[in-house]
């Protein structure tokens, strides 16, 4: 990959999770020069342990809630990139510890930013929130980036609430006062190896079929952008080495959503994990009761600005997705050294062209 991260301090807040886990080892194959700030990991199985991510970055365990931690972490690491992963990403969790949830997601993000403000170093800022920031209109459009924000579940809420401070951030002090850039980046559900997080569909899945038990599908009809986690992940790093080339250009908000084929129903995704595995079956619960939390039944993203400024596009159709994701949950049951499995499928990633 043709990048200017090389050699670069790069801090990931979030890298015990599962998309900091892979953005960390990409970065590593890049040559960049990590620290990561997060809280334990939870699931001992998870892509932390199996990418072995410990070894590769330097690894801090500090609650980004903890502003004065914090900053000192920020002061001694003197880094040039940030990318803020770090939050309570679950809709559902959301609904039972919704103060937790805005704290983290919110006042956690003040905390990077302001320590970033505080830290000479700090060049290009990535804020990763969602394509659930939006305001749903359950609209078969994809949502644009300047689109209205809303959200009604706590973690929605709060993702779109990170996204007006990160606005209030850019236009109150980096834009006049220092040479910061800052972007938010919106994506789609992700799929990928060593998610373990639970109420997920695709742990779910690959739980039961282990288990040799039938999936419990609980929206089958809810449509979401599904794509494989290196694609959204491939589209932060297009996105700083733009910002590292022109700052002000790209300080800005990214859709990084897939192509118009990974827009499915859960019920699409879970018959393809099953087809994939060679076995298995899943029972679907039909409709969500009047009981269930609130989830968006319809939510797609649009990519045309991610396409046409930055040149970045999706490289993996569905199925490929899911056969990636997959294949390594497979090759994890079989014992097979997830290391070499995960770099190798970054490394094939890289080698292809977009779609
Ligand atoms: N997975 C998806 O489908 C998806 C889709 C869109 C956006 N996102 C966003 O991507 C980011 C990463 O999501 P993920 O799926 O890897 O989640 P994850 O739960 O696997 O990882 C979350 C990470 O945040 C850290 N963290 C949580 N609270 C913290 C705190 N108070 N202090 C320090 N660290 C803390 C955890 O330790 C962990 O490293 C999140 O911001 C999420 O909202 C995820």
């Amino acid at each position: 990959m043709n990048t200017n991260l090389s050699k670069r301090k790069v801090l990931v807040t979030g890298h015990t999770g599962f998309k900091g886990s892979w953005l960390t080892l990409w970065l590593k194959i890049i040559n960049a020069e990590i620290c990561g700030i997060s809280l334990d990991p939870v699931n001992i199985n998870g892509a932390f342990h199996e990418l072995n991510i410990s070894s590769i970055c330097e690894d801090i365990r500090e609650d980004i809630n903890d502003y004065e931690s914090i900053l000192s972490i920020f002061i001694e690491q003197k880094p040039e990139i940030i990318f803020h992963l770090a939050a309570q990403p679950l809709v559902i969790d959301s609904y039972e510890r919704p103060i937790e949830t805005f704290r983290t997601n919110v006042m956690g993000t003040a905390n990077i930013l302001e320590a970033c403000r505080q830290t000479p170093s700090v060049k290009v800022i990535i804020v990763i929130t969602t394509d659930k920031c939006y305001e749903n209109c359950e609209w078969i459009y994809g949502y644009r980036e300047n689109d209205r924000l809303g959200g009604r579940d706590p973690y929605s809420a709060s993702k779109a609430a990170a996204e007006l401070l990160v606005n209030s951030y850019r236009e109150s002090f980096f834009k006049s006062q220092r040479d910061i850039g800052l972007a938010t980046a919106r994506a789609g559900n992700v799929i990928g190896g060593g998610d373990w997080a639970k109420n997920r569909i695709l742990p779910d899945c690959i739980n039961s079929l282990l288990c040799n038990e039938p999936i419990k599908v609980r929206n089958p009809f809810a449509v979401r952008p599904w794509q494989h986690v290196l694609e959204p992940l491939g589209g932060y790093l297009n996105l700083a080495h733009k910002m590292l080339e022109n700052i002000n250009l790209y300080s800005e908000p990214w859709n990084f959503g897939p192509g118009y084929e990974g827009i499915k129903n859960v019920e699409a995704l879970v018959q393809e994990v099953v087809r994939c595995w060679g076995t298995g079956s899943y029972s679907a619960c039909g409709h969500p009761s009047e009981n269930s939390p609130y989830e968006a039944g319809l939510l797609t993203l649009d990519i045309a600005k991610a396409r046409n400024l930055l040149d970045w596009n999706p490289k993996l159709g569905f199925s490929e997705s899911v056969k990636m994701t997959v294949d390594w949950y497979k090759a994890q049951s079989d014992g097979i050294n997830m290391v070499d499995l995960s770099c190798k499928q970054i490394e094939d990633y890289q080698n292809r062209q977009y779609l």
